[in-house]
């Protein structure tokens, strides 16, 4: 409405607590922004409870030091798992304080825990309950039984939330006063420390270059770009295994689509969201034109189920007095019980709203702009609809570059991705941004993701073994060159320690990543390096194949206390070269194949099997 376009309501401003208010911690710790969205859920309903509670939201990212508990009696953590087993990315410094027992006694303390995870992965919710038994073992009482949450499943946790807040409303807690806290404004305070750069907080970059790696001939071919960017003097630094996180923005085509099929203004006004990285200039909570929310906030992509809810409702509501138009389309996948070409959209939603697995499946291959296409007459509100859509997350890339070249520089190396779903193509949102709609010139939001799980060894003279087909190849393209220039700077000149590289592409006139670099590097001696050119002859071949080729060299420098790296593709490759290194252990030692899961244990253990894999 253009009524509404007139000014958006500006945010009112919170008044601070009062001394008779009772101070509740709320932590949260994430990756994405789930456990987030739960701690803020859950400081809205204890606000709403009416005890004079005063939730007070805290981010582990902002403790790394530690956290004074003394100021609460109450504790509620909302904590995510990564990976293998990992705290996320900017709450480990806090995790690794609270796990070492660094809090002392915290005996005054009840306290409650939400442990978000995925139960694909070995170590299901392990950050949550390490963060349990360390509270417990402090000798803090549980206010509630922590729950274990499968991916994003709601219902656990606002059954859970119910609990928590019930329970706290229980507690005869005592006020700022009474605990002796001087009630600020604590915005302003937080104000006044200077700020970082990092995830919540990303530097406009500059693109200095960025161009293609590849020779592309076929329509198969995807390309592989290489973009510089300069840091300028904002004074983040990074070390060679860490990765670029970069903000994308959405391609405008598709906003517009999804503009039109919402028939909604590309300019109305709308809030930006809560998890919107700070700008500078941009007022925070403030609001800022519907398309450029949807550029710069929204994954249009995948929405939340709740979509599918909304839209029955909306089914519903216009399904009375109209007969059901058989504009059943798109149905036909076989997820609908019976013959989706005969049901209504209404009749085919209802049905799919009864199993998770099948609104799981329907939504994976679509758009947002594919299930309101697929809903045809239901007509939601924007509001509607941006509630059901998720933050469009950063992309991490691995750094290609040293800091030794130049510090303020960094460069990454990104594939282009380009599949196919439903009959139609699909681009990869961040990869394409970049080999196709950047410039050079252009400024981007970025922040380094520190990656202290893969490092170079310590001691330079330690042989490293590094294993990395297609962008595998970034970060040791970083751990070579920081070597070189290391020695070249060092006042005895001396050469680093082996390095032999395992490299593998599609063909060497095609995707062949920094060729020319790689081979001049061998040709000098200063690094070993295999190639695998896996579409360039009648069989393929893999690094894989290669390592089982050269396998007394890699068992040489093991024994003589070689670091193992593997960096790219983790569906297939990486347990491949898993399977190959095993192989080659298991044919050297004694013990046999049963001693090799024991040797590589023990290499993982001590920092020498190192991996830096993605799906
Ligand atoms: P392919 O696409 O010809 O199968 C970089 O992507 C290189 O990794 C390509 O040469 C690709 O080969 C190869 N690759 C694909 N699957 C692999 C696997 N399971 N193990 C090792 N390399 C693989």
């Amino acid at each position: 409405g253009s009524a509404a376009a007139a000014a958006a309501p500006a945010k009112p401003k919170e008044a601070g607590p009062s001394p008779d208010m009772k101070p509740v911690m709320v932590l949260y710790g994430t990756e994405f922004g789930f456990s987030k969205e739960i701690a803020e859920k859950l400081c809205g309903q204890l606000k709403a409870a009416g005890c004079g509670l005063w939730p007070q939201l805290e981010n582990m990212a902002d403790h790394a030091e530690g956290y004074d508990f003394s100021k609460a009696q109450v504790a509620v953590l909302a904590c995510s798992t990564q990976g293998d087993g990992v705290p996320p990315t900017e709450a480990r410094e806090f995790c690794e304080w609270l796990f070492a027992g660094k809090s002392g006694s915290l005996a005054h303390l009840q306290y409650a825990v939400c442990a978000l995870g995925d139960k694909s992965y070995t170590h299901f919710c392990r950050c949550g309950k390490q963060l349990d038994s360390a509270l417990e073992a402090a000798g803090a009482k549980r206010l509630a039984e922590r729950v274990d949450v499968n991916k994003e499943d709601w219902p656990v946790v606002d059954a859970w939330l119910d609990g928590v807040v019930a329970a706290v409303r229980g507690m005869a807690l005592k006020s700022f006063a009474e605990l002796g806290q001087a009630v600020g404004d604590s915005s302003a305070a937080k104000a006044a420390a200077p700020k970082k750069w990092g995830k919540s907080r990303p530097y406009f970059a500059t693109v200095m270059a960025l161009e293609g790696l590849c020779t592309l001939s076929g329509p198969d071919d995807k390309n592989t770009v290489r973009m510089e960017l300069d840091l300028g003097d904002s004074g983040i630094s990074y070390l060679p295994g860490d990765a670029l996180g970069l903000y994308p923005t959405n391609q405008p085509k598709a906003v517009e689509e999804l503009l039109q099929i919402m028939g909604a203004s590309a300019s109305e006004p709308v809030a930006v969201p809560s998890w919107h990285y700070e700008e500078e200039g941009a007022a925070q909570g403030g609001s800022m034109p519907l398309a450029q929310a949807l550029t710069n906030c929204y994954d249009i992509r995948s929405p939340k189920p709740e979509l599918l809810k909304l839209l029955v409702a909306a089914l519903n509501a216009s399904a009375n007095g109209h007969a059901a138009n058989g504009h059943a389309n798109g149905h036909a996948n076989g997820h609908a019980n019976g013959d989706a070409a005969t049901v209504s959209p209404q009749q085919w939603l209802r049905e799919a709203l009864k199993d998770q697995a099948a609104i799981e499946a329907y939504l994976e291959p679509r758009h947002v702009v594919d299930v309101l296409a697929d809903a045809g007459p239901a007509k939601l509100t924007v509001s509607q609809v941006l509630s059901c859509l998720r933050q469009l997350q950063p992309r991490l890339y691995s750094i290609s570059s040293s800091p030794l070249e130049a510090s303020a520089r960094v460069q990454v190396t990104v594939a282009e991705v380009k599949y196919l779903s439903l009959g139609k193509a699909r681009i990869g949102v961040c990869s394409t941004m970049l080999s196709e709609r950047l410039k050079v010139g252009a400024r981007v939001p970025v922040y380094v993701h520190k990656n202290p799980d893969f490092r170079l060894p310590a001691d330079a003279a330690t042989p490293i073994i590094m294993v990395g087909p297609g962008t595998g190849l970034a970060p040791f393209r970083s751990f070579i060159l920081e070597r070189l220039l290391e020695a070249q700077a060092g006042a005895d000149k001396k050469a680093p320690g082996e390095m032999v590289l395992y490299f593998g592409c599609r063909r060497s006139d095609q995707d062949y990543l920094y060729g020319g670099v790689l081979e001049g590097w061998a040709a000098e001696g200063k690094i070993t390096l295999f190639t695998a050119f896996s579409r360039q002859q009648a069989q393929k071949v893999y690094v894989q194949n290669r390592l089982t080729e050269s396998a007394d060299l890699v068992w040489g420098l093991l024994e003589k206390g070689a670091h193992f790296y593997v960096c790219g593709d983790a569906s297939s490759m990486a347990g491949s070269v898993e399977k190959a290194l095993l192989q080659l252990i298991g044919e050297r030692l004694e013990a046999g194949p049963a001693g090799a899961e024991a040797y590589l244990q023990k290499l993982s253990d001590t920092g020498r099997y190192q991996r830096d894999v993605w799906y």
